[in-house]
């Protein structure tokens, strides 16, 4: 939600921050802006400093093309796209946001809960505001705790800044009257900083947009201030007190966040999967298929024997990974299991507390949600462990212990290689619960890890059979309402297929476990509403067959997910996509396959924004 970029360098700095903005367009928006300030030099004819504002509504192209139109020049620049909370998507809300006289200019990610308040007391005549939003008010706020003292003088007001706004923020600041610096504040949303070894200084919400000048960032915790200029990056923190911080280094390089070839990205990251599961069982599970994460967690037999329950939380896609994983654990744990939304999770008077092992799932690591559930299971004393793709997120620096998804970034929006990068990590740490906790047999461990070893080939089949999914899309692109059903592990395979329909070719798409479809979903079923069935070869596939049959007696078209080899099918469904045979309890790692890509050529046939979908964004930062 919102993208920030901040540049300080040599280079053209509109094409700097269009870029970054480009390569954070992932995150959801509808209106772009940058401000970039000239200050007079030798080599120039400007008297005095001349701050440029360009923004509007729509994608980062119109902002490129009305710069193009009425090019800026200068050697500083920050840059946003905005998701609309404040105000409606008007080209005046969008940001950058200057105060009433204009010393100081800023952009803003987050919301501030009191900034009616602060409007108030700033005692600002109400036509004089320009905008409706959140962050107007607070550049006015800065603007009255600056008395113009300079560089020395702006960390204070910054300090006291922090002091007065509630809420969630991420601040990134140019002032008119203290060249080559930009200043950054964090409190809630995220924000990095950079430096090039060509002397350039960048800030961003999240490091596509840097990657291409540095690998090295900071990662700017809630409360730190940031001071960035030619000669480096300065950090105080919300004292006002001078900061030491770690750089952290990124190994995700920039071919990373490009389309690779491909047409979209969502595309690219659905064919990256066999890799994705490579790479996130690398050096966790041994060529026999013995699991050992003590490299990463340094629990003992004695901490897994002293819990209790294990909570699984998360939001979306990370969620339905996390319902997979449920029944697996349940499976191999003698221990008390649940699985929640981040957002009900927080509101339950659930048993929490130093007995339970607290496990949160985000590709993100910055979901507002997820990181309320993790905020409360720390307090009451929980052993917290993160499941992210982002190491240096809000999430993975919260917790007591991470597990890296190893996914490489996913900028598509629709999630689908963190999916299984999600499940491959909580299948490895359900082993090794079992493990130290001594209910997992040595056979078993060995027969599911073998079988995990193997699936990165199985998905690859998969992925070669792109063009049968094809045809079914063109087959099913004009139905207006889907039904998925799945039994035991194969139900969140459903839920997730339902979600990736919806969310990239807006299609309604319900899922449900497929004992429950003759609760009240069957009144549905006419042959205008088409019933994906995943029924891979396990226990429950002869009951999942029966509701194959009920919907067939309703003349639904019924298309079936199913194993190689399974006849049954030919049959009794109109149209049957075969998966790679494996363990029931690892169905879903193929299963899910055809699903992401039967989704993305729906959302292609039918024209959709398939890597920004309408409304959405990539990580959801609030509440
Ligand atoms: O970054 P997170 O994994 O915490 O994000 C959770 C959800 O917002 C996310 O999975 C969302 O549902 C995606 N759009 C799914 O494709």
């Amino acid at each position: 939600m919102c993208g920030i970029v901040g540049y300080i360098g040599h280079r053209n700095v509109a094409d700097v921050l269009v870029k970054g903005l480009q390569s954070l367009e992932y995150r959801g928006y509808d209106s772009a802006g940058i401000a970039v300030i000239d200050y007079p030099d030798e080599e120039k004819s400007v008297q005095s400093p001349a701050v440029h504002i360009v923004k509007g509504v729509g994608k980062v192209a119109e902002l490129k093309s009305m710069l193009a139109a009425s090019p800026v020049s200068g050697r500083q620049g920050i840059g946003h796209t905005r998701w609309a909370t404040h105000g409606g998507v008007t080209e005046i809300n969008a940001h950058p946001h200057s105060d009433l006289s204009s010393r100081l200019v800023l952009v803003h990610n987050g919301i501030v809960e009191n900034y009616r308040e602060l409007r108030a007391e700033l005692s600002v005549p109400e036509e004089r505001y320009k905008s409706e939003t959140d962050t107007e008010v607070i550049a006015q706020l800065l603007s009255s705790l600056y008395a113009g003292g300079g560089a020395r003088e702006m960390i204070g007001a910054l300090v006291a800044l922090h002091g007065r706004l509630r809420g969630s923020f991420a601040l990134v600041i140019m002032v008119k009257d203290i060249p080559g610096k930009i200043y950054c504040l964090r409190k809630g949303s995220p924000l990095v900083v950079g430096f090039s070894e060509e002397g350039e200084a960048l800030c961003a919400s999240d490091v596509p947009a840097i990657l291409p000048y540095t690998q090295d960032v900071v990662y700017l915790d809630d409360g730190d201030i940031a001071e960035l200029s030619a000669e480096g990056m300065r950090f105080w923190s919300a004292a006002g007190e001078s900061l030491e911080k770690n750089e952290t280094h990124i190994d995700w390089d920039v071919s990373m966040v490009d389309k690779g070839g491909y047409s979209h990205y969502m595309l690219k990251e659905i064919n990256e999967q066999g890799a994705v599961l490579r790479s996130s069982m690398a050096r966790r599970l041994s060529g026999e298929g013995e699991v050992d994460l003590s490299a990463e967690l340094p629990w003992t037999k004695e901490d897994a024997l002293a819990w209790k329950r294990i909570h699984i939380v998360a939001c979306g896609t990370s969620y339905y990974a996390s319902l997979v994983a449920e029944r697996f654990l349940e499976t191999i744990t003698d221990l008390d299991i649940r699985v929640d939304v981040a957002s009900e999770y927080r509101y339950r008077n659930l048993p929490v507390g130093p007995d339970t092992l607290a496990v949160f799932v985000s590709q993100s690591g910055e979901t507002a949600d997820t990181l309320a559930a993790e905020r409360l299971a720390k307090a009451r004393g929980a052993r917290c462990l993160a499941v992210t793709n982002v190491i240096g997120s809000t999430l993975a620096r919260e917790v007591d212990d991470i597990l890296q998804l190893k996914a490489g970034p996913e900028i598509g929006v629709a999630a689908t290689k963190t999916f299984m990068g999600q499940m491959a990590v909580l299948y490895l740490l359900s082993l090794y619960v079992g493990k130290l906790r001594g209910t997992l047999t040595e056979a078993y461990e060995k027969s599911v890890g073998g079988e995990l070893l193997l699936l990165p080939y199985k998905i690859e089949s998969i992925l070669q059979q792109q063009e049968l999914l094809y045809r079914l899309a063109i087959l099913h692109s004009d139905a207006r309402d889907f039904l998925f059903l799945g039994r035991g592990v194969s139900f969140p395979v459903a839920l997730e297929g339902a979600l990736k329909l919806k969310e990239i070719s807006y299609i309604h798409a319900e899922a449900y476990a497929a004992g429950e479809m003759k609760h009240g979903p069957i009144a549905l079923l006419d042959p205008r509403v088409p019933v994906v069935v995943i029924t891979p070869q396990d226990d429950l596939h002869e009951k999942t067959f029966s509701n194959i049959l009920e919907a067939k007696a309703r003349k639904a078209p019924v298309i079936a997910i199913a194993s190689e080899g399974d006849r049954s099918l030919d049959s009794a469904a109109d149209n049957v996509f075969n998966v790679p045979t494996t363990l029931p309890v690892l169905s879903p790692f193929l299963t899910v396959v055809p699903l992401q890509l039967f989704a993305f050529f729906v959302a292609k046939l039918l024209g959709c924004d398939i890597d920004q979908p309408r409304n959405l964004a990539k990580s959801v930062t609030v509440e």
